[in-house]
């Protein structure tokens, strides 16, 4: 796909078949992220996991779920991949250089025919269950802040003719 295509193309996907993704592919979108900007070259401070094991994806789902109150929530959206992001950095630092590696990954897997979505919330309950973190294999002095859910959408959305943003507005200074 032609850059400017996989941008119109990403869109968020609350609802994922229970297919599975290739490992292949869910490399390809992993090393999409050690392409990211990063502050101060501090990419020893960001961690991924790839997770495919359904048991974890289960638990980070209740986990969740828990925390929202409504125990048959699924923020992950039934998606059969997750890929966490974790930094050893805190504040405003850590979630600007996670977000620079999950955008990456949100257009690598757009670009190869993958569904996905932004997801913080469950990340954000998953990270105050220790014992579920270290299932995750996040190091120790790490947190989980964000992540990208993968899979194959229910239905697919054709890419967008438009920006769905019309609120943020551009002013040129010249
Ligand atoms: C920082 C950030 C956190 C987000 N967290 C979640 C989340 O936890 N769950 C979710 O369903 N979507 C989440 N999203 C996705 C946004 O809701 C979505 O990108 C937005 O509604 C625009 O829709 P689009 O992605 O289809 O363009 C998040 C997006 C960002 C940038």
């Amino acid at each position: 796909m032609q850059f400017s295509e996989v941008l119109k193309a990403r869109v968020s996907t609350r609802d994922f078949t229970d297919r599975p993704v290739p490992a292949e592919a869910i490399g390809t979108i992993a090393e999409a992220a050690l392409y990211a900007p990063v502050g101060m070259h501090r990419y020893d401070t960001l961690h991924l996991s790839v997770i495919t094991d359904r048991d974890v994806l289960e638990r980070i789902r209740r986990c969740a779920a828990a925390a929202a109150g409504d125990e048959k929530a699924d923020p992950l959206h039934g998606a059969p991949a997750l890929i966490v992001v974790s930094s050893s950095q805190e504040g405003t630092i850590a979630g600007l250089n996670v977000s620079c590696l999950v955008e990456n990954m949100l257009l690598a897997a757009t670009d190869a025919g993958l569904a996905n979505l932004y997801v913080r919330g469950a990340i954000d309950a998953a990270a105050k269950d220790a014992a579920l973190v270290k299932t995750m294999k996040v190091p120790e002095g790490f947190t989980p802040v964000a992540s990208v859910a993968i899979g194959y959408a229910a239905s697919p959305e054709a890419p967008r003719e438009t920006p769905k943003n019309n609120a943020t507005k551009i002013d040129f200074v010249q």
